[in-house]
């Protein structure tokens, strides 16, 4: 069978797009990265995806201006032009509108740093300490239109220390990470994931 084609949006360091692409390195998982495109062009995760030999593109969102539609149709061209068949958020730190997502949907995964539904939205580990919980940690889910609460792919906790400061726990989170987002990407590759076969309600059966 051959390998789906998957682009990458990230806006930062780019840990998780590098985790996808090692696991990808192998012969038989199903997906090939063919694409990451970040909003921001100082992104460091653009230089580690030309040294492996990705194709990259930038769409930049401040050109954009308000232009929301326009970003996301820029967005939208890229993919298609390269001939993509799912996408994965990964730090991508831009809101996307119904129209994108319902585009997209069933086809695009986001992780998350926390147990969703817990801690959705930003600063989640210092939100889990504060909150005393004791396990936290992270999630790969469908991206539908309400922001971080599509139907969940892969999740993964661990027990949270006395000493744990946002940044320790932080770094125990990120090695999750990098464990659950190439385990869900190959479910979906392989059709074990779906929005329709999750039991929940992803608003596009
Ligand atoms: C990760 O913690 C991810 O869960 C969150 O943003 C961070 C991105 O890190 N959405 P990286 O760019 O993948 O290293």
């Amino acid at each position: 069978m051959s390998k789906k084609r998957v682009a990458v949006l990230i806006s930062g360091r780019g840990s998780n797009m590098t985790a996808l692409i090692e696991a990808a390195k192998a012969d038989d998982y199903p997906v090939e990265i063919a694409l990451v495109v970040s909003n921001r062009p100082e992104a460091p995760g653009l230089a580690r995806a030309r040294r492996e030999g990705i194709a990259t593109a930038i769409v930049d969102h401040q050109e954009f201006g308000e232009d929301r539609e326009g970003f996301e149709h820029a967005l939208d061209d890229a993919l298609h032009k390269h001939r993509i068949d799912f996408v994965c958020l990964a730090g991508f730190m831009r809101l996307l509108s119904p129209w994108f997502v319902q585009r997209w949907s069933g086809k695009m995964l986001n992780i998350h740093p926390a147990l969703l539904p817990q801690f959705k939205g930003l600063h989640t580990h210092r939100r889990a300490l504060q909150a005393g919980v004791n396990r936290h940690g992270a999630t790969v889910h469908f991206v539908v239109p309400e922001m971080d609460a599509g139907p969940i792919v892969e999740q993964e906790s661990l027990a949270v220390r006395q000493d744990d400061t946002e940044e320790t726990l932080a770094a125990r989170v990120l090695e999750i990470e990098h464990r659950i987002y190439p385990r869900a990407l190959r479910a979906l590759a392989e059709g074990r994931a779906s929005i329709a076969s999750s039991g929940e309600d992803g608003n596009t059966h």
